[in-house]
């Protein structure tokens, strides 16, 4: 398949005067835009009361965009339910962790699992597909608005409770199983019911862990569930594609399982809000990207999207200007809003659609920047989306192949790590980005691979951190494996019901290597490695008969291996991990490119996309880049 690169914007046609919309559409066109993405928040406008439907606006924004040569993206509502929703199911709301209810005036103020609020979900999204779905601008669709965002999945509600019991009853058939199963003759845990099993909250000390991650996959299974709802009436109406727009660093469900039902994945990428907000990287760092963001966060996306989506996915947002919502709110660099596109289709996205059209004078979003400002002048990022769409004419087409590297993604894994850290700042998504940066770092392209991947051929370098369960057919594919691959720490360290597995870990095809112990560490400590750089975090001490390919300075083996079959006990820093991933590639026959600085790299369609994520200018093979600056080659 080849998709044409396109742009796009989202737009509220809701919050303007109607008057305005023809204006903002020639706009739109005249900017070298294809795609509006429209509707996702309306709900309050398109039914004002319970059964009384008003969509005669929404036909004649439809009509106006689409008119002017626009497609549209029809986000069904369902991320916000209107207040007289609230009335009919007074207890839909989602309630917290300490049983506080969720409420009304912001936005996501619902339960996955409420049986009431679900029925009115297919009720609106059944109205809009039998009305848009022959309609030919409504060229995609979009389901809800980013699931999991505000901390969403996790509902503590009796809606939630009776949804999990009866979930439990289906897994694990009678309570003997499950208690079995769980290891309830622990603390008396022992259950005679399932009505009698309650959520994993307020409980005086921490719950049993294979409690709260069974609780993690219900949860993880209600949003599948709750998308499913809207794609299976969405397809009965459209043959247009259907996307959600997920996030960034958000692993509270598992994102294979939605888009298996979805034929795009998107996601929203907000460069310096996540630097800001939500990244595990050094002060120094972040005074660094201030106004250009991450290196390697949006690519890591970018690629983890890639897979969701089996090949097909796009930005639905990206940051314009300053954003409202994290903690600093920095301006971006001039350049960057071409850079981040050009960025994401070199990593094989199909549209980049700018967030938003015009900024918002009232309301939560007020200081939220658009690619016009309030008073419609144009604001920076219109003006770099009009160069991207120039530089699109040359270069229309996306193509991209297999990467020589794969970095395995485990959403489960990530709950587990949760669920039992071992240490108070271990996440799973931190060591991921971190072995990430490190391909990154040597100029590689990388593929990410859902965890039930049964197919490695494709890759000379395969990586598999933090996996805490290795399924057998990835186990099956790691054996067949000829090339090299480097699992661990802390993977197959866990069985599917979550205890220790024994043998013990990891218990890997045809390595003998067994994890006698695990510590975990402060940040300030570390066990230095012979070869250079030290373990952080977490560290193993192995034993067996493979060959030792590192050892700590105690003497203790770092890294085992077996024909390229490769197991690393610990958390690697940047040195070691830099040594490790060397080696490995240059075992596989994978040639590597160092980058200065913040340049990054990525393959595309024959050629390498250089981008200068630094603030000062870089010189790289003979060619030097401005702050910002975007450059290809020829392979
Ligand atoms: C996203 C969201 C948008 C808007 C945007 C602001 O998380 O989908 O509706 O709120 O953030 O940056």
């Amino acid at each position: 398949m080849t998709f044409k690169r396109t742009l796009g914007v989202c737009y509220y046609p809701e919050h303007w005067d109607e008057a305005q919309w023809a204006g903002d559409a020639a706009r739109m066109a005249a900017l070298g835009l294809t795609w509006v993405r429209i509707g996702e928040f309306a709900w309050s406008r398109m039914e004002p009361e319970p059964g009384r439907l008003d969509l005669g606006w929404l036909d004649r924004a439809i009509d106006t965009l689409g008119k002017a040569g626009l497609k549209v993206v029809l986000g069904t509502p369902t991320a916000t339910p209107p207040r007289w929703m609230l009335a009919k199911h007074p207890d839909m709301l989602a309630l917290d962790r300490d049983g506080r209810p969720r409420g009304f005036g912001s936005r996501r103020h619902y339960c996955f699992s409420h049986r009431g609020y679900r029925a009115d979900c297919a009720r609106i999204v059944t109205v809009l597909a039998e009305r848009y779905g022959p309609n030919p601008h409504v060229a995609a669709w979009q389901t809800d608005n980013e699931y999991g965002c505000h901390d969403t999945v996790l509902s503590f509600s009796a809606a939630a409770r009776d949804a999990f019991r009866d979930w439990l009853a289906q897994k694990y058939q009678s309570p003997q199983a499950l208690n079995r199963a769980w290891g309830n003759v622990f603390w008396s845990m022992e259950y005679a019911a399932f009505d009698d099993i309650d959520l994993p909250n307020l409980t005086v000390t921490e719950p049993n862990p294979a409690h709260v991650m069974a609780f993690r996959q219900f949860a993880s299974d209600q949003v599948a569930a709750f998308n499913r709802l809207q794609t299976d009436i969405i397809r009965r109406h459209s043959s247009s594609p259907i996307a959600h727009n997920y996030m960034g660093n958000v692993t509270e469900f598992d994102h294979f399982a939605v888009g298996a039902d979805l034929d795009i994945a998107s996601w929203d990428s907000y460069p310096l809000g996540f630097l800001s907000d939500r990244l595990a990287v050094s002060p120094e760092e972040k005074l660094r990207h201030l106004r250009q963001g991450d290196p390697d966060m949006q690519a890591f996306h970018h690629d983890l999207y890639r897979a969701v989506g089996r090949g097909r996915w796009w930005i639905m947002e990206q940051q314009p200007g300053p954003v409202n919502w994290a903690p600093w709110n920095a301006d971006p660099l001039a350049g960057m809003a071409r850079l981040w596109a050009w960025e994401a289709f070199a990593h094989g996205a199909e549209a980049v659609c700018y967030f938003r059209w015009r900024q918002a004078p009232f309301a939560q979003e007020q200081m939220h920047a658009g690619l016009l400002r309030p008073d419609s002048v144009a604001a920076p990022a219109h003006d770099e989306a009009a160069q991207v769409a120039r530089e699109l004419a040359a270069l229309p087409d996306v193509a991209t192949g297999p990467a020589p590297v794969a970095l395995v993604f485990d959403y489960k894994s990530a709950w587990a790590w949760d669920t039992q850290p071992q240490g108070r700042d271990f996440s799973y998504f931190r060591l991921m980005l971190e072995m990430y940066k490190g391909l990154r770092r040597l100029g590689l392209s990388i593929d990410i691979l859902p965890p039930d991947t049964a197919d490695l051929s494709p890759y000379g370098l395969v990586l598999v951190p933090g996996m805490m369960t290795l399924p057998d057919s990835l186990l099956a594919a790691l054996a067949r494996h000829r090339g090299v691959a480097m699992v661990g720490p802390r993977s197959n360290s866990r069985t599917p019901d979550f205890a220790i597995p024994v043998p013990l870990p990891p218990n890997l095809p045809g390595l003998d290597c067994t994890v006698a112990r695990v510590e975990s560490l402060p940040p300030d400590a570390c066990v230095p490695l012979q070869g250079g750089g030290a373990f952080r975090h977490w560290r193993e001490k192995l034993e067996g008969t493979a060959t030792v390919l590192d050892r700590a300075e105690d003497g203790v083996p770092a890294l085992m291996d077996a024909g390229g079959l490769r197991y690393l006990g610990g958390w690697p820093d940047a040195v070691a991990l830099d040594r490790y991933l060397r080696d490995a590639c240059a075992k596989a026959g994978i040639a590597t490119e160092p980058m200065p600085g913040s340049l990054r790299c990525r393959d595309s369609g024959g050629r390498r996309f250089y981008f200068n994520y630094g603030p000062g200018p870089v010189t790289h093979r003979g060619t030097t880049l401005g702050p910002a600056g975007v450059h290809w080659t020829e392979l």
